[in-house]
């Protein structure tokens, strides 16, 4: 078991007398979340509508909804406009007769078109599946191709990494960014040219809780990345997490630095804050220190949602990357996807007089499910309690639930509004994570203190998660296997001070092929052309065999232990 942590920092808003799952939930409760939509009223929802449409019928069409800024552009969107630009998007798809339930992709950089895009697509009833602009062909291939997209908003410099011939279904391509010559045989449509002429008013589809919102594609260890689909419902916990968690209030000018290509970008960078009518912060380009200083000071951020990844890159910036900038707008700051180090939430304490409140969940979890929220007393290091309402436990392989104090499989009760509804054509892997009955079981390991926090450990399968990424280590392994020189490779997470972990791949060459530091590097780029930049090994070591089982399986774990000095633990599968 790891280090037992037991430093506590008082948390914000303090009312000793209360325990502070009754205070949340005194002042918002899950039933007011539900009360809020207009499914209590109609039995339908849209989350387009809930979260735009809905504030200018109620007459907040004028406040600010979306705040953008890169390089070049700096342009600002009422609810109204979002409500007409998304509006005519929805026309847009129902002119060529994409309608609910389909999967429509968006890939693109952040810019203000892939979130009218995004809501268009709610609006006519079909899922919508954002990509990382970073990911390179073999990438986007498979994951349109296992979702049977019919149609990809794309600009014309990402559409060459579309391996158009290999995608059937594939029947639209809208091309932003003013294409000046689209070819229709082709099924390629401007987006600006139908904007223009699309009407700014539309009847959207009314649907079912149960009925689809989106699909993110995030990765296992073993197999093509998953397709983790998400319903309508997850807009009960996104809208009370809203509240809860990041405690929007009107006037609060939110920003959260995710990528609506991760789970982040699009239930806290997207649905959180329009359902809560808020303000909404995006920034396009990449990181940058002094930008992103200069992002909040411009925009008087008053709650601020990002990564460990980011929080450590900007304490190894130093004092430079502040200067001159104030952060004093600033009054709650948030932290997801890998373990918030204590000595970063001490430092965020001095730079930005902020608690940085760890909070953790996954791409199958929807939304926050145990987090250090405002009300709660922090223990830097922890991830912090379940959400009330929520049950976590940790228990053992048998499902049994082990002592505080324990490492174990971190589960969480089912149901909650925002668990995932299926993996796509996958019903196999969906069941996986239910093989306890009545438990979820995420795939980290933690244990839980005797005040009820939780302390994460690792994940208890091979994911890799560097920057806050997950990278199913099979995918990479089965990018380098085809490179004419690579014979095997095992890929793990070797850990790392800024990243969390960075992608090492052992590999064994083929005859006729000698190891150097220029196979190495071409082996690195291989990866990154076909996979993504982040997928790509950052240290590759040539081994002359690789542990497998019997069945043939590359032991990572024996990997790992040789890259860690460790044990290698029970070899009695091993093949010789
Ligand atoms: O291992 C946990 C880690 O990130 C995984 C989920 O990754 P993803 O689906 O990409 O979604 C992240 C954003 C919701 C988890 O299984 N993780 C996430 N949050 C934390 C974390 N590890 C430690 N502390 C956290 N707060």
């Amino acid at each position: 078991m790891g280090q037992v942590h037991n430093e506590i920092i008082p948390g914000r808003v303090l009312n000793s007398n209360m325990p502070d799952y009754d205070r949340a939930v005194a002042e918002f409760t899950w039933e007011d979340a539900e009360r809020h939509f207009s499914w209590y009223d109609t039995g339908k929802v849209n989350m387009a509508f809930e979260a735009v449409d809905r504030h200018v019928l109620e007459g907040r069409g004028n406040a600010r909804a979306l705040l953008y800024s890169d390089a070049s552009r700096e342009e600002v969107y009422t609810y109204s406009d979002l409500m007409e630009r998304s509006n005519r998007f929805g026309n847009v798809l129902r002119k060529y007769g994409i309608g609910k339930g389909e999967r429509v992709f968006i890939f693109m950089p952040r810019q203000p078109e892939l979130y009218f895009s995004l809501l268009g697509i709610l609006k006519v009833g079909a899922v919508a599946g954002p990509l990382f602009e970073a990911f390179m062909e073999t990438a986007v291939k498979d994951r349109l191709a296992d979702s049977g997209a019919v149609a990809l908003v794309t600009t014309p410099e990402l559409l060459k990494r579309v391996k158009r011939e290999e995608l059937p279904e594939l029947r639209h391509i809208i091309l932003v960014g003013g294409d000046p010559d689209p070819d229709p045989d082709q099924g390629e449509i401007s987006f600006e040219e139908e904007m223009a002429s699309a009407p700014s008013d539309m009847e959207l589809e009314w649907l079912g809780l149960d009925d689809g919102l989106i699909i993110h594609y995030t990765s296992g260890s073993t197999g093509k990345p998953k397709g983790v689909y998400h319903v309508q419902r997850a807009m009960i916990q996104h809208y009370y997490t809203g509240k809860i968690v990041l405690d929007l209030q009107p006037e609060d000018i939110y920003w959260c630095t995710a990528d609506p290509g991760w789970v982040t970008g699009t239930s806290y960078g997207i649905f959180a804050p329009w359902l809560n009518g808020v303000a909404n912060v995006i920034r396009g380009g990449r990181f940058s220190p002094l930008d992103w200083y200069k992002s909040i000071e411009r925009n008087a951020v008053t709650v601020w949602y990002s990564a460990p990844t980011a929080f450590r890159m900007l304490m190894g910036a130093g004092k430079n990357s502040l200067e001159g900038a104030d952060l004093s707008s600033l009054r709650h700051v948030m932290s997801v996807g890998e373990p918030l180090n204590p000595e970063v939430v001490r430092w965020g304490e001095k730079v930005y007089q902020q608690r940085i409140h760890d909070t953790w969940w996954m791409t199958e979890t929807g939304a926050q499910l145990i987090c250090n929220y405002p009300g709660m007393d922090i223990k830097p290091g922890s991830m912090g309690r379940p959400l009330p309402g929520i049950e976590a436990a940790i228990l053992d392989d048998r499902g049994n639930v082990v002592p505080p104090y324990t490492m174990g499989n971190l589960a969480i009760r089912t149901p909650w509004p925002s668990m995932m509804k299926m993996i796509w054509n996958n019903p196999a892997k969906y069941s996986e994570y239910f093989r306890i009955p009545g438990w979820y079981i995420s795939g980290d390991s933690a244990y839980m203190d005797d005040e009820g926090y939780y302390w994460f450990q690792g994940r208890i399968d091979d994911v890799i998660n560097t920057s806050g990424e997950r990278i199913g280590p099979f995918e990479v392994e089965s990018k380098l296997v085809e490179h004419p020189a690579v014979a095997e490779a095992g890929v793990i997470g070797k850990p790392d001070a800024v990243r969390g972990e960075i992608i090492k791949a052992f590999i064994s060459l083929r005859e006729g092929y000698l190891p150097s530091a220029a196979l190495k590097e071409e082996i690195a780029a291989f990866v990154k052309a076909g996979l993504s930049a982040h997928a790509a090994p950052r240290e590759i070591e040539f081994k002359d065999k690789l542990p497998k089982t019997r069945s043939g399986k590359i032991m990572r774990r024996v990997l790992k232990a040789w890259e860690l000095h460790l044990p290698a633990g029970d070899l009695s599968t091993i093949e010789d």
